[in-house]
């Protein structure tokens, strides 16, 4: 697998796509054009974060989104139709008993061979930084990494993980080759996301990362 190309129910959410704010569908952007022989590449709970060449699905109707909708319903993608899927920061917006569900519907997307990349908060580190003491804003510097930032309905987190975790459940769900990803080796690595938190913050050369960053192979 080249690691330059790496970035990375089924009604299982509470949300439901119907109630979802109306937006103008005129205002959609432009899907990238993709010839048989190029990569799609989705990029799921993107946030305001944007990376060319993927297809961005939010449940956000921001400006770059393709697909305003579920994330753990991607039923607009037939089987083994997606060469990368990168996640970054929406997987532990799912609870203890849906997350497993959304990563099947991932992995059915995927082609055999195709990319996984996650992220998510590590909870090792958030625990490490805690009883550190050394935080300069104590648990208010943690927060936001454990229970979301709660500013809509989306900003909600439901579950923790650590490589232990997260590693079982790629493998559960049928991935293989389950490692850490380095967020400075991939295309988007000036793209400063959640994959790139860091304590003290944005202190990416000597901080701690916060981030659990895992990817797998279908
Ligand atoms: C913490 S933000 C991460 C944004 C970006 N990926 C980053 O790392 O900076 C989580 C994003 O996931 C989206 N989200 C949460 N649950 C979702 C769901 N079930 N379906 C679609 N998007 C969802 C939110 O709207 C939000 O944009």
């Amino acid at each position: 697998m080249d690691r330059q190309l790496a970035v990375g129910t089924l009604a299982i959410h509470p949300v439901h796509i119907e109630a979802w704010p109306i937006y103008d569908k005129s205002q959609t952007p432009q899907l990238p054009t993709h010839r048989k022989e190029v990569a799609v590449k989705l990029h799921l709970g993107c946030g305001k974060k944007y990376i060319p060449g993927y297809i961005h699905i939010d449940a956000q109707p921001l400006p770059h989104v393709h697909h305003v909708r579920p994330v753990e319903d991607l039923s607009l993608f037939t089987d083994c139709s997606i060469e990368v899927i990168y996640a970054s920061h929406v997987l532990e917006h799912f609870g203890r008993h849906e997350y497993l569900r959304v990563l099947k519907e991932w992995y059915r997307v995927l082609r055999p061979g195709g990319l996984l990349r996650v992220g998510v908060p590590d909870f090792r580190s958030i625990a490490e930084e805690y009883a550190s003491g050394h935080l300069e804003n104590g648990l208010r510097d943690l927060i936001g990494l454990c229970v979301g930032g709660q500013r809509d309905d989306y900003d909600y987190h439901k579950m923790v993980f650590d490589e232990v975790i997260l590693t079982g459940a790629f493998e559960h769900a049928g991935f293989s080759r389950v490692q850490r990803w380095d967020w400075h080796d991939t295309e988007h690595s000036s793209l400063d996301d959640y994959t790139q938190a860091h304590l003290p913050h944005m202190n990416k050369k000597d901080g701690r990362l916060m981030s659990l960053n895992l990817e797998a192979i279908k």
